[in-house]
C-alpha cells in the first residue's frame, strides 16, 4: 500500500463568529499561508490493527488503540472507516504536522482533521467527495467544540471564501478586488469551546439583548458580502470595526486583543477585528498595500507573536 499525504489551509473568519452559531451569517477565508499535514506511512512488517500516531504539535505519541473514543484525531480516524465502510486498518504510521498555532482562531483543530481524512482515505484507496469530508469534519468538530456552527470544516475543505448560514448551502464570494489582510497572534490561547459556552450562558440570561447583539452582526456581515462583491474596501473596512464593537458588548474581546487592534488601525488599516473564537487568539486587519508593512512591523514590535499576511484573490487586480 503506497504511502500518502494531505495538507489542508487554516481560516480566518472575517465577519460573523459568534453570531453564526445562532443562524446568522459569516463570511470566512482560507489561509494559505498556514497549513496541517497528514502522512500515512505504510508498515509492511506491522500487524493488520497496528497504527501509531505522531503528532509532535499537539505532543501526541501513541498507539491508536490506546487513544480514548472521543479524542478528535481517534474519531476522524473512526468517521473515516465508518463512511468508507472498512473495519480494521492495515497497519501504519500517521504523521499529523502543523504550521497553525493551536486555540487561536486559526482553524487548526479541523485542518488537521480534514488532512488526516482525506490522507487515510487516499491511503485505504477510496478518496472521498469534498461534501463527505466535510460532513464528517463536522461530526469530529464537535468533540473539539461542542456545539460548532460548522463555517470553520467548510472553509477548510472546501479553501475558497464563503458566506455560510448554519444548515444551510454555502455561497462561494468572488470579490472585485484583492483583499490584503494582516493575522496577527497575540499569543493567548483560548479554547473556542469555553469562548462559546460563555457567549451561550450570557445569551440564556439576557436573550433579548444578545439576541439583538447577533441580529446586528447579521446585518453588518449582509452588507460585507455586498463590499467585497463590490470592492468597496473603505465601507469593508468600518463593517469590520462594527463587528468588532459588538463583539466587544459581548464580551469575547480580551486587553491584548484591543490593543492590537486599536494599533493596527492608528498604523493605517482600513479596519480590524478579532478572528475566530476571541478570548485571545488573532486578529486580523484590512489593508491597502500602501500601509500593510507599517502595519506589521508595529504589530510585531507590541509584542504579538506571529504576524502574517494573506491575501484573497478578486476577479480584478
Ligand atoms: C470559531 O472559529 C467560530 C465560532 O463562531 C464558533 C463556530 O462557529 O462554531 C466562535
Amino acid at each position: 500500500m503506497p504511502s500518502t499525504s494531505s495538507h489542508s489551509p487554516g481560516k480566518a473568519i472575517l465577519f460573523g463568529e459568534h453570531a453564526v452559531v445562532y443562524g446568522q451569517p459569516a463570511i470566512a477565508v482560507p489561509v494559505l499561508q498556514l497549513n496541517a499535514t497528514t502522512y500515512v506511512l505504510a508498515n509492511p512488517i506491522g500487524k493488520p490493527g497496528e497504527v501509531s500516531i505522531e503528532a509532535p504539535d499537539i505532543g501526541l505519541f501513541e498507539m491508536l488503540s490506546a487513544l480514548g473514543k472521543e479524542n478528535p484525531i481517534k474519531s476522524a480516524i473512526n468517521e473515516t472507516q465508518k463512511v468508507l465502510k472498512i473495519d480494521h486498518l492495515p497497519a501504519c504510521k500517521i504523521s499529523i504536522v502543523s504550521t497553525i498555532p493551536i486555540a487561536s482562531g486559526l482553524g487548526s483543530g479541523a485542518a488537521i482533521t480534514i488532512s488526516l481524512i482525506r490522507a487515510l482515505s487516499k491511503f485505504l484507496g477510496q478518496e472521498l467527495l469534498d461534501s463527505d469530508v466535510n460532513a464528517i469534519a463536522f461530526e469530529v468538530d464537535k468533540y473539539y467544540h461542542g456545539n460548532p456552527s460548522g463555517i470553520d470544516n467548510t472553509v477548510i475543505t472546501y479553501e475558497k471564501p464563503i458566506y455560510f448560514i448554519r444548515e444551510n448551502p454555502f455561497e462561494i464570494i468572488k470579490p472585485m478586488f484583492p483583499i490584503n489582510l494582516v493575522i496577527a497572534d497575540t499569543g493567548i490561547k483560548s479554547s473556542t469551546r469555553e469562548m462559546v459556552n460563555g457567549v451561550r450562558q450570557r445569551w440564556s440570561a439576557d436573550e433579548i439583548k444578545y439576541g439583538g447583539f447577533f441580529t446586528e452582526i447579521g446585518s453588518i456581515v449582509a452588507e460585507a458580502k455586498i463590499s467585497i462583491e463590490n470592492g468597496d474596501l473603505q465601507k469593508l473596512g468600518s463593517l469590520m470595526c462594527q463587528n468588532q464593537e459588538i463583539l466587544h458588548k459581548i464580551e469575547v474581546s480580551h486587553p491584548t486583543l484591543d490593543r492590537l487592534i486599536n494599533l493596527a488601525m492608528k498604523s493605517g488599516a482600513l479596519g480590524a477585528k478579532l478572528s475566530g473564537a476571541g478570548g485571545g487568539g488573532n486578529m486580523i486587519a484590512l489593508t491597502d498595500k500602501d500601509h500593510m508593512e507599517e502595519i506589521i512591523s508595529n504589530l510585531k514590535e507590541a509584542g504579538a507573536r506571529m504576524v502574517i499576511k494573506t491575501r484573497v484573490e478578486g476577479r480584478k487586480r
